[in-house]
């Protein structure tokens, strides 16, 4: 796109004339971010999306948020500007599977994290996303056993925190399984006065736990945060540097808003290709367009939506 300030002109425009919302994961492009009405985590996206008057959502972030926004709002258009933007950790897991799963448990309660098609939600007692993960397990009676889906990492954590035993599916986002402990350990001797927030669903949050634990690293600078936990935490911390470990889309956030903090990645290469698949022009071909809209089969969507919403009156 050559002209960009037209282009976010006429998005502008398109919004009013259409009645339309942009709603924006944390992990999005810098420009997308700038355009979007909210930019916000997986739970408060969902949240907005129950609460918008708007006619038309245009979702960037990947498919089964937006799925998530159709089946809280069926009677909106909800929009995604790139079918294939996909979720790694999404696919570790479908419908057949967790039926399957459940046989081996029939008595057991499901809780799916939000990263799931709405097939597998639909097959599930409650979502739950990074930042609710812990109260959802909590609330649940303690005699009940739990299945834990999809990811390992989240799924260990909550385990942890709760002391709850949980048997926990096997997947992983191939982005945070890839930040490991000697990521973390090499970043914290270089900043040793930075605090360091972690993504629950990163390879290093079960090591890091258990360090945490066992006191070898310093608990009152480490934080497991949701990515909008993350973008809350510089507002109200002393400390000059964070380093983070999670998607870096989150980054560009961060920084425009504490422009007087540091912060630095502790992969750099962590990024999600599928959350970069939104871009500007397709932000524009989706409103002038009404493309790619994303609906769900109503019988899917109604089972769905009560997982979904058994997990949004436990955060309210
Ligand atoms: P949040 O719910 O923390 O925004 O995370 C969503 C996600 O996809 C993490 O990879
Ligand atoms: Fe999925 Fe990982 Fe991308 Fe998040 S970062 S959307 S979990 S692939």
């Amino acid at each position: 796109m050559e002209d960009r300030g037209w282009a976010v002109k006429e998005i502008n425009r398109l919004k009013k004339e259409k009645n339309a919302v942009i709603l924006a994961h944390n992990y999005q492009i810098g420009e997308v971010q700038d355009i979007a009405d909210f930019t916000a985590d997986s739970l408060a996206l969902s949240q907005a999306a129950a609460k918008t008057e708007a006619d038309m959502i245009v979702f960037c972030g990947v498919h089964f948020m937006a799925e998530t926004a159709s089946i809280i709002s069926p009677d909106k258009k909800v929009l995604i500007p790139d079918l294939k933007a996909g979720c790694s950790l999404a696919d570790t897991i479908n419908a057949e599977e967790l039926r399957e799963w459940k046989k081996e448990h029939p008595n057991a309660v499901v809780v799916s994290y939000v990263n799931t098609t709405a097939e597998v939600k639909a097959e599930s007692d409650y979502c739950c996303t990074s930042s609710n993960a812990v109260k959802v397990v909590s609330s649940i009676p303690e005699d009940r056993e739990i299945l834990f889906l999809p990811d390992m990492f989240l799924g260990a954590y909550a385990a942890k925190v709760t002391g709850r035993k949980l048997h926990i599916w096997a997947g992983e986002c191939h982005v945070h399984a890839g930040i490991r402990p000697e990521d973390i350990n090499k970043m914290r001797e270089a900043n040793p006065e930075a605090d360091m927030l972690i993504h629950p669903e990163c390879g290093c949050t079960t090591s890091l736990i258990n360090y945490v634990g066992n006191g070898s690293i310093k608990s009152e600078d480490t934080y497991f945060l949701s990515t909008g936990g993350m973008i809350n935490h510089p507002r109200h911390s002393n400390a000059k540097e964070f380093l983070v470990a999670t998607e870096t889309g989150i980054l560009h956030r961060m920084r425009k808003e504490n422009p007087d903090k540091t912060f630095c990645p502790v992969k750099e290469d962590a990024v999600c290709k599928y959350m970069k698949m939104i871009t500007l022009d397709k932000v524009l071909t989706s409103l002038q367009e009404e493309i790619y809209e994303v609906k769900i089969p109503k019988e899917v969507a109604l089972r769905a939506k009560k997982a979904i919403d058994r997990m949004l009156e436990i955060s309210n």
